[in-house]
């Protein structure tokens, strides 16, 4: 069997769930909508697009396309700002740990993100020689939970879909893993991610002995 290791970005590697967060919550202050932590998980793995949509809903604000593409840009110039100055320091605790544990066996690895600034963060990181493919958010056209990003990525893998294992923050993502018929590893609140075939609170949660069983069992 050919088996493949997919990873989301934003809240799995690295915090910049809260840095989409703050930077959401800004133009949500802008707007007069009320927007909390609670309203934004459902932004996570949602296109830039979508969340915008999904925020003007509930402020039931209806605006031009040129307002709606001017807030777009601003969303993203803020969020910009936030991720300037990241390196290293801000890979999530215990990522680490497992990306070496795969990449020393020469495991097939892939990131599969929603994100358009994905590979400028992963680069950022110093996490781009890790991924022997990055699927993001320019190479997709059905956003999480439709589950096209991680069929990508196990094609571009060489991997079989049912042999993928799936790291994931996003309830979207989790669905869109489950969908694909791949094991879906929840990163985050199990309230949040009850659909998912495993949950961690964090990566510092995962030991290298249940990936080893993970992998013999795909
Ligand atoms: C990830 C995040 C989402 C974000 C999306 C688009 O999936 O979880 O919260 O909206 O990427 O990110 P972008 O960097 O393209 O705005
Ligand atoms: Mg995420």
């Amino acid at each position: 069997k050919n088996i493949g290791f997919i990873f989301d970005l934003d809240g799995v590697i690295v915090d910049t769930a809260g840095y989409h967060y703050l930077a959401w919550k800004k133009l949500a202050d802008e707007l007069g909508i009320p927007f909390d932590e609670e309203a934004n998980e459902a932004f996570k793995g949602v296109s830039r697009k979508r969340c915008l949509q999904q925020l003007l809903e509930m402020g039931q604000l209806t605006v031009s396309k040129e307002q709606f593409d001017a807030w777009l840009i601003s969303k993203n110039e803020d969020y910009l700002s936030y991720i300037e100055g990241m390196d290293s320091s801000e890979i999530l605790p215990g990522v680490m740990k497992v990306l070496d544990y795969l990449k020393e066996r020469d495991i097939p690895m892939a990131l599969g993100s929603a994100s358009k600034n994905a590979r400028a963060i992963l680069a950022k990181v110093g996490l781009t020689e890790y991924f022997d493919t990055v699927v993001d958010g320019k190479a997709v056209t059905k956003a999480k939970p439709d589950p096209e990003v991680f069929l990508i990525a196990a094609e571009e893998l060489g991997a079989d879909v049912k042999s993928c294992v799936v790291f994931e923050d996003a309830l979207a993502g989790i669905e869109a893993a489950n969908t694909a018929g791949m094991v879906s590893i929840g990163i985050g609140h199990p309230d949040i991610l009850t659909e998912a075939d495993y949950n961690f609170k964090d990566f510092t949660e995962i030991e290298l002995a249940f990936i080893k069983e993970l992998i013999q069992k795909l």
